[in-house]
């Protein structure tokens, strides 16, 4: 509760919509629509978990999604299912990793649909290995920079001309509130998500006078296929993919800069302040929980 106060203080214009002119409208019997409403909405990553949950609620707020994702069958019951609503749905094929197929996607979903209004880079892979695990998969790092990384900014700069050009645009890169807490084992991910969350916050910048804003998610954990690979995480506190859709739907309507965790914003503070005593506090709590099997072995959806 405290978070979304902090981020409503720092969306002045969300905040007046909200508070005021959502209950003014209300009582006068006329709900005010989601700003999504009449949007081209395209997921990255839709075929399962958090982005299959967000473009649902996207298109439940009126917009039109577009998904993106490798594998076609899951692709199409999302996209089904959001039809099955009522709400209108496309899907696309496409492997981030893969720079002409970013390319040609882009040209297609220009063409289509005339615009994209709101991308959001949500598909992603996570990797947890401890480096002494490490010392010869350099590959580690290079997969997760390039469906992490260099696949969504590929996708956003295909994107941003178009956005600017019409003065109208918003970016939401869901991440990690690994960027905030640098949890040991995750180097590879982590790195990867925070290369992605610096180039919004430079991008935003350069776009907001021309009416395109970027906004970073920092989720913590949530119950889908990436974590499940994780003994240590089978009992531990995680969100649904539809409560982390909800913090993404939020960041697409009130346009903030970063939506994050109390954790998150808890553990970044304390890596400022009290750097090695955070060290010190990680380690020790890293060595209680080693690499798990599917570390050991080599397979990498483990978050
Ligand atoms: N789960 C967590 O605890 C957690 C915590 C913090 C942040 N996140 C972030 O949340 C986002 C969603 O993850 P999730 O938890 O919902 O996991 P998920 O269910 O495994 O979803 C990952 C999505 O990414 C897509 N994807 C993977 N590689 C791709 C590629 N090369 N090209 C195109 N699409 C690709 C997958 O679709 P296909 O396989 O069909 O291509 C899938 O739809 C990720 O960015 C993740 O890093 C997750």
């Amino acid at each position: 509760m405290g978070g979304r106060v902090t981020d409503l203080l720092l969306t002045p214009r969300a905040l007046l919509r909200r508070h005021l002119l959502a209950p003014l409208a209300a009582a006068a019997g006329r709900p005010l629509p989601s700003p999504l409403r009449g949007q081209v909405v395209l997921v990255t990553g839709s075929s399962s978990g958090v982005g299959e949950a967000t473009a649902l609620e996207v298109a439940r707020r009126g917009a039109t999604v577009l998904c993106v994702a490798r594998r076609r069958a899951e692709l199409d019951r999302v996209v089904a299912e959001v039809r099955s609503e009522g709400g209108e749905a496309h899907g696309y094929t496409c492997d981030l990793t893969d720079a002409s197929a970013v390319d040609a996607l882009v040209q297609q979903v220009e063409a289509e649909h005339g615009r994209v209004d709101l991308l959001v880079n949500n598909a992603g892979r996570s990797i947890r290995r401890s480096l002494e695990l490490s010392y010869d998969r350099v590959h580690d790092f290079e997969r997760t920079m390039a469906v992490n990384y260099f696949g969504p900014v590929r996708l956003t700069l295909g994107l941003l001309p178009g956005m600017r050009r019409r003065g109208h645009g918003h970016v939401v890169n869901v991440v990690t509130w690994g960027v905030q807490l640098k949890a040991p084992k995750f180097a590879a991910y982590i790195a990867s998500k925070t290369a992605l969350d610096s180039f919004a916050r430079i991008a935003g910048r350069e776009t907001w006078a021309d009416g395109v804003t970027f906004t970073n998610v920092r989720l913590d954990l949530v119950r889908t296929d990436m974590i499940a690979a994780t003994d240590a995480y089978r009992r531990a506190p995680a969100k649904s993919p539809q409560q982390a859709a909800a913090m993404v739907v939020r960041a697409l309507e009130d346009r903030p800069v970063t939506v994050s965790t109390v954790a998150g914003r808890v553990g970044e503070v304390l890596n400022l302040v009290a750097p090695r005593l955070s060290d010190a506090g990680w380690g020790w709590a890293a060595a209680r929980v080693p690499d798990s099997e599917a570390a050991r072995v080599g397979a990498d959806r483990s978050a």
